[in-house]
């Protein structure tokens, strides 16, 4: 792959190493405030959320970013109103319809995390339609967590491997670190190096508990609606510059 350039954070653009995140993954909080703060109703918020997302994924080759995993609707968001619910699940709808040209276009691989049972049976062929369309590209990996929980996904991946152990095709005394990952929703995934949560709020609410063990993370205060090429850039810019010890001593 070509060195690619990226813009420091004094916006000199500098030549350098691929030294950036590989695999970004992203909590896009405040679509609700965003169109709060405009007299709008939570799901304007939601909408410009959506069309945040092609500009952060058509930045990513630009700056090395293979893998980008973006975090739509939790476990928990069933706890919102009926009408915000029903409205995202018809926003993800329209999203699919929408971009998946585009997407398929740009080179997108897209898979989808989460528990799919409480999906509605059209988003779900949806969703399997747009995976199979772009299931031989590679220009980015974009993984789109719907109804995901990382609690509910590490409940969901022991139940799998109790299954196998009580089928015999797994020994308990086998069972390590490297066992549980297999049976996780991102199993062809690599880690997230660098987790961004937007809107100012320091949590991870449930996002990829497993995966992020080791991941640098950075809270920033703009709402999801306002992110963009440039902020994306500067973070992953920045991730450059650490050094991560993975709990050992670099020389
Ligand atoms: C959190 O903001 C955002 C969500 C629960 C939904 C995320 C969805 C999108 C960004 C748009 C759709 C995405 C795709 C892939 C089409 P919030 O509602 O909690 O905001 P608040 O904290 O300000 O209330």
């Amino acid at each position: 792959m070509a060195t690619p350039t990226i813009p420091t954070k004094d916006n000199h653009i500098k030549h350098t190493p691929h030294t950036g995140p590989r695999h970004v993954a992203i909590i896009m909080d405040g679509n609700g405030r965003w169109a709060t703060q405009r007299g709008r109703p939570r799901l304007f918020g939601h909408h410009a959320g959506a069309r945040r997302v092609r500009e952060v994924v058509e930045t990513c080759p630009d700056i090395g970013v293979k893998y980008l995993t973006i975090f739509a609707f939790s476990t928990e968001n069933w706890k919102r109103t009926q009408v915000e619910v029903a409205g995202l699940m018809n926003l993800f709808r329209r999203y699919i319809i929408k971009e998946a040209r585009a997407l398929q276009h740009f080179g997108v691989r897209v898979r989808f995390i989460g528990d799919r049972v409480r999906l509605d049976a059209k988003l779900i062929d949806l969703m399997n339609e747009l995976e199979e369309l772009t299931a031989g590209n590679s220009v980015v990996n974009l993984t789109i967590a719907l109804n995901y929980g990382g609690r509910d996904e590490v409940a969901r991946a022991t139940k799998r491997l109790a299954q196998d152990v009580a089928d015999g095709k797994l020994l308990p005394e086998n069972v390590d670190e490297e066992t549980l990952p297999k049976y996780l929703d991102t199993y062809v995934l690599p880690d997230p190096d660098l987790v961004i949560r937007t809107s100012g709020e320091a949590r991870i609410s449930n996002f990829l508990l497993w995966q992020s063990a080791y991941s640098e993370y950075e809270f920033i205060d703009t709402l999801w609606p306002d992110f963009g090429r440039e902020e994306f850039t500067s973070l992953c810019a920045g991730y450059g510059g650490r050094e991560r010890r993975f709990g050992g001593v670099n020389s």
